[in-house]
């Protein structure tokens, strides 16, 4: 079956499922996965009762999707993402993605945990993605491309989209929440990066790391879906700290700004 097939077999299983479907997807990172506990009137589907939906194994990723009401807008949200360090291939890492867009969405906020490369910042930060640098050393859209999805060489001059990022600004100052702002630099993972690395991410004008949301930001923007992005800086990236990175510290951090994040996300989803 194509790829194609597998998205609209999937696609038609949720609209089925949760009908009327909303146009504001939420995908969460490591961590972050409360948010979907936060909606109104939850509809929850386990990732395994949804054709083709590959599976997340990492702790802290609990593979569902969940639609409910925030803020009087009703969204979709994905709690649990497949990763490249998994072993998948680009195409089960934006599945859920393309699923989305094909679903209808038109504004998709992607959220990760990442590692602070800018020394300006500290464990606990939300930082609103500017624009990303690609080093996963591959791109999702590699393949022949299928028209039906998007074209051949899509854009990728505002991937995030500056209206939305704009928004999260008033909200934060509205709300009274301290934000960040920021290049975010995709790895492939799974090994944290060394020191060297990070200098190098650094004078690149990377301002924190992580292993996700570059291939579905990329996806989404192929199939003209609006992107926002937001990484919780769950810990200083390597060499920052003589401390060595543990994922426990990047569990543990998400779950400390979990209030914050969900405030953060709430604002942004009334305005949108
Ligand atoms: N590096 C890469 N990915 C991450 C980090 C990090 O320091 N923290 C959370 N995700």
């Amino acid at each position: 079956m194509s790829n194609y097939e597998e998205i609209e077999e999937a696609a038609a299983s949720l609209r089925k499922a949760l009908a009327p479907v909303p146009e504001i997807g939420v995908i969460l990172g490591s961590g972050l996965g409360e948010f979907a506990d936060s909606l109104a009137d939850p509809k929850v589907l386990p990732y395994g009762q949804i054709p083709h939906w590959p599976k997340s194994q990492v702790i802290g990723h609990a593979g569902r999707l969940v639609t409910g009401s925030v803020a009087g807008r009703r969204v979709i949200a994905l709690a649990g993402r497949s990763h490249l360090y998994e072993g998948h291939s680009m195409r089960a890492v934006t599945f859920g993605t393309r699923v989305l867009g094909r679903l209808g969405v038109k504004t998709l906020i992607v959220t990760n945990a990442a590692g602070g490369i800018n020394l300006r910042f500290s464990s606990g930060a939300l930082m609103v993605i500017d624009d990303h640098l690609n080093l996963m050393g591959t791109n999702p859209l590699v393949g022949p491309n299928d028209d039906r999805l998007g074209q051949r060489f899509p854009d990728m001059s505002d991937v995030y989209s500056a209206r939305l990022r704009g928004l999260t600004d008033d909200v934060a100052r509205e709300t009274g929440l301290a934000i960040e702002h920021g290049v975010y630099v995709a790895v492939h993972g799974p090994s944290y990066e060394t020191p060297a690395e990070i200098r190098a991410f650094r004078v690149l004008g990377a301002d924190a790391v992580g292993m996700s949301t570059v291939p579905e930001a990329i996806v989404a923007r192929h199939m003209g879906i609006d992107v926002l992005g937001i990484s919780c800086i769950t810990n200083m990236a390597a060499g920052v700290s003589p401390q060595p990175l543990v994922h426990d510290e990047v569990m543990e951090t998400a779950h400390r700004v979990r209030g914050t994040f969900v405030t953060l996300l709430e604002g942004i989803i009334g305005r949108i």
